[in-house]
């Protein structure tokens, strides 16, 4: 069998499917394999009681389902999140936020039991940091932030002609050493004017779907 890329996203957002349960509110997450898992979500529709979108995108997706939209400030804790990602290790640390959606990704990660990352296997990686992270900043800021985080090490590139959900820029980080992500999370964390940084790990996903050659692997 001959996987692509997309059938590996494929599988792994339907084997997603199997963790939700009768009455459940869920979170959905943002981007392709989240895409895919949406759309496995209307063969179950009359399961769920509604869902916490994670972007407008996504938001606008499930509406077209007709599955109940929820405000997070309505629902107490989630029960399941169900989220692509753009690298991956083994101890399920990630780097999200390619699709731009990191802050409320994060927001609605905090706020769940579990959270399912669905993947391809080209995202599980060895270390993090090929892929250029993630950062939501407020406008005023962007320079500065970008600054320390030269200091720091990376390489910021501001997202050109981009604007979050939320209405600000992105900068995305080049060449940062991610040795310790939970210690980088928490430094990048503490400038002033960073919204969102896209390293996951302190709180990372809980299960990890990886959609392989020759099925769907859980980490
Ligand atoms: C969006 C994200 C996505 O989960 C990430 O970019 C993966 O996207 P895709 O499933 O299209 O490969 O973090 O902000």
């Amino acid at each position: 069998m001959n996987m692509s890329q997309t059938d590996q996203k494929r599988a792994a957002a339907e084997a997603a499917v199997e963790y939700v349960e009768v009455g459940d509110v869920i979170g959905v997450g943002t981007g392709s394999t989240a895409d895919f898992f949406i759309e496995f979500l209307a063969g179950i529709r009359g399961k769920l009681d509604g869902a916490v979108a994670s972007s407008d995108a996504s938001a606008a997706q499930l509406r077209k389902l007709g599955i109940p939209l929820l405000d997070l400030n309505q629902v107490g804790t989630l029960p399941l999140y169900v989220d692509g990602t753009d690298e991956a290790t083994r101890n399920r640390h990630l780097i999200k936020g390619g699709g731009g959606a990191l802050t409320r990704e994060k927001i609605v990660a905090e706020a769940s039991e579990k959270f399912v990352c669905i993947a391809d296997q080209g995202k599980l990686v060895d270390r993090l940091g090929t892929f250029p992270l993630p950062i939501e900043v407020l406008e005023m800021a962007r320079s500065m932030v970008a600054r320390k985080l030269a200091r720091m090490g990376g390489q910021p590139i501001l997202r050109d002609g981009f604007v979050t959900d939320n209405g600000h820029p992105i900068l995305d980080i080049r060449g940062m050493d991610i040795m310790n992500p939970l210690e980088l999370e928490r430094q990048m964390n503490q400038i002033p004017g960073v919204v969102t940084v896209g390293l996951f790990a302190l709180r990372p996903a809980d299960l990890l779907l990886i959609g392989t050659e020759s099925g769907v692997d859980i980490i």
